[in-house]
This record gives C-alpha cells, sequence and structure tokens, in this order.
C-alpha cells in the first residue's frame, strides 16, 4: 500500500455565495480570527503528515499564492522593529509544507479542480479538503481519513451526522452496510438528496482520501458534465468509481466540530467560536457578547 504524501486542496471557485466580500477577494483568505481559513486546512495536512500541498488557484486568487510565499519586505520590516514573535510566525507560514500551485483556467466545478491536479499526484492515493471549510477534531479529520485508508485500502469519504432536514439542501449522503462503529461499506452516495430522502444521517461535508481511480473514473464523467455545460463535482467521480467495483468507505469524524465557512452564516458562527477560543481576544469578546441586548 503506496503512503498517503500528497493533499489536494481545491481553492478555484467564485464563492457567489459570499459576493460581493469575494469579487476581488478569495473566499478562503478570509481571516477566521487572525488567520485565514485556508492556513487552518493546510495546518490540519501538514500535522497528519502530508508533506506536499497542492493548491488549486486561478487568475483570481493570487492572494492564495503569495499568503504561503516568503515576504522579505514584511519580515525585513518586523525584524527591525524587533516584533520577533510576529516574525517567526510569517517565516512559519511560508515554511509550513512544499507547497505546488496548479491553475484551474474555469471554475468547471470541484472534481474538475481535483482533475487539474491529475499530473502533480500520479499514482498515489491522495487527500482531497476544500479551501473554505474545515474540521477541528482530535485526531485531525486528515489522520482518521488515513488511518481508515490504511485498515480498509479503500477511497475514503468523511463526515459528519446530522438530522437537520436544512443540511439535505447542503450535502451528500452515504448509504450502505455498517462494517465497523462509524464505519460505513457505502453502496450509495447522493448529493442533496432533500429532506424525508437521505439514505442515512451521516453527511458527507468535506474531506475525502482517493485511490488513484479516481481520476479515470472523473475523466469518464466529463461528456455528461463539462460537454453538456454542467460542472463536474468530485462525486460524480466517486458514482463511477463504485459502478467499476473500487470500494469506498466512509468514516464519521470522530471529537469533531465541521465549520462551514463557505455560507456566510457558518463563516459567523466559526468566527465567533474562534473569538471565544483565542487568547488575546476571548474575554473581552466574551463580555461583549453577554452584554448584547438580544
Ligand atoms: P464550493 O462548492 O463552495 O464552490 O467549493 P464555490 O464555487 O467556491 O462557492 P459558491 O457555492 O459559489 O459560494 C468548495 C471548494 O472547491 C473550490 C472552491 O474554491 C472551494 O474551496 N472549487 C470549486 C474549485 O477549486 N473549482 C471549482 O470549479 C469549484
Amino acid at each position: 500500500m503506496k503512503k498517503v504524501r500528497k493533499a489536494v486542496i481545491p481553492a478555484a471557485g467564485f464563492g457567489t455565495r459570499f459576493l460581493p466580500a469575494t469579487k476581488a477577494m478569495p473566499k478562503e483568505m478570509l481571516p477566521v480570527v487572525d488567520k485565514p481559513i485556508i492556513q487552518y486546512v493546510v495546518e490540519e495536512a501538514i500535522e497528519a503528515g502530508i508533506e506536499q500541498v497542492i493548491l488549486v488557484t486561478g487568475w483570481h486568487k493570487r492572494a492564495i499564492e503569495d499568503h504561503f510565499d516568503k515576504h522579505f519586505e514584511l519580515e525585513a520590516r518586523l525584524e527591525k522593529d524587533g516584533k520577533m514573535e510576529m516574525l517567526e510566525e510569517v517565516q512559519r507560514i511560508s515554511e509550513l509544507a512544499n507547497f505546488v500551485y496548479v491553475r484551474q483556467k474555469e471554475a468547471l466545478g470541484n472534481g474538475h479542480a481535483l482533475l487539474v491536479a491529475r499530473e502533480i499526484v500520479g499514482d498515489e492515493p491522495v487527500v482531497m479538503l476544500w479551501g473554505d471549510d474545515f474540521v477541528a477534531a482530535k485526531p485531525s479529520r486528515t489522520r482518521q481519513m488515513i488511518d481508515a485508508y490504511e485498515k480498509y485500502g479503500t477511497s475514503i469519504l468523511s463526515g459528519i451526522r446530522t438530522t437537520n432536514p436544512e443540511d439535505t439542501k447542503k450535502y451528500g449522503y452515504v448509504g450502505g452496510k455498517k462494517i465497523d462503529e462509524g464505519v460505513i461499506d457505502v453502496s450509495q452516495f447522493i448529493e442533496k438528496p432533500g429532506p424525508g430522502k437521505a439514505p442515512s444521517d451521516l453527511a458527507v461535508v468535506s474531506g475525502f482520501l482517493f485511490t488513484p481511480d479516481i481520476f479515470d473514473a472523473l475523466e469518464r464523467a466529463i461528456p455528461d458534465t463539462i460537454d453538456k455545460g454542467k460542472e463536474l463535482y468530485y462525486v460524480d467521480g466517486v458514482n463511477n468509481m463504485m459502478k467499476d467495483g473500487k470500494k469506498v468507505h466512509a468514516i464519521e469524524i470522530k471529537n469533531g466540530k465541521y465549520y462551514d465557512c463557505g455560507s456566510k452564516i457558518g463563516y459567523l458562527k466559526t468566527v465567533i467560536d474562534h473569538g471565544l477560543m483565542h487568547e488575546d481576544v476571548n474575554s473581552e469578546l466574551r463580555d461583549y457578547l453577554k452584554g448584547l441586548d438580544l
């Protein structure tokens, strides 16, 4: 079994749910207190042992590439001003990982974003994480997926349990046989099934680990999607893989909290939660929230 070394983070979408904020600014760069969303995602991957982070960006996403690059002028200024802690933090960001950037020339869907990284990934298993949401979990979501992959040798979808009917309009749901505590051998994967139609309460929110079979499976979905003017979603690839008899497992992320920063309300909740955990601002924020006349 090949070691999981690479992660693809698609970050080339338009972020229409967040307009006008995202007209000139990538939604992946929106700050959660003092770090952009995508940095949480990259740090999760690195902590789980990922060696190479492949960021899928576009012409309107330069700020992401710059964020993970060196900034000589800023570093010189921080050093001159004796702001050594901040200097270390800024340098740490550019040294976080071995970054590779690939551009998706047109936003043709999140499955297409994975496909443009095909040559860089090669014939290896790969983790895919969205650039606009994250899961705080112990062990991390990526680590839990890698552990499951090492146990079962299959592609892994990760998710959370939810019985909120509204979620059935937003996420993909899996159905299948339970083979272990919190592990499903997937036979059905339905994107946005709608209220009352989900095959289980396990919603695949974000976070996937694919065997290289995903690439041919995605390619095969192009005639029915992109060629017909529709977006190519990763779900199309997963369904094609299952049709080929390739096994896919879904795991429930343990000890985790999902932060969906791609929507306005999800983003606001994430900022409040992280503000309440952040040592610089937590007590003042708590007092402020308590004092609100709601
Ligand atoms: P979303 O499904 O949230 O898509 O993408 P989006 O288009 O950015 O957002 P809305 O729905 O219009 O508000 C999940 C992740 O996949 C990336 C996005 O940048 C985001 O990080 N993505 C999506 C791509 O890289 N390329 C695409 O063609 C679509």
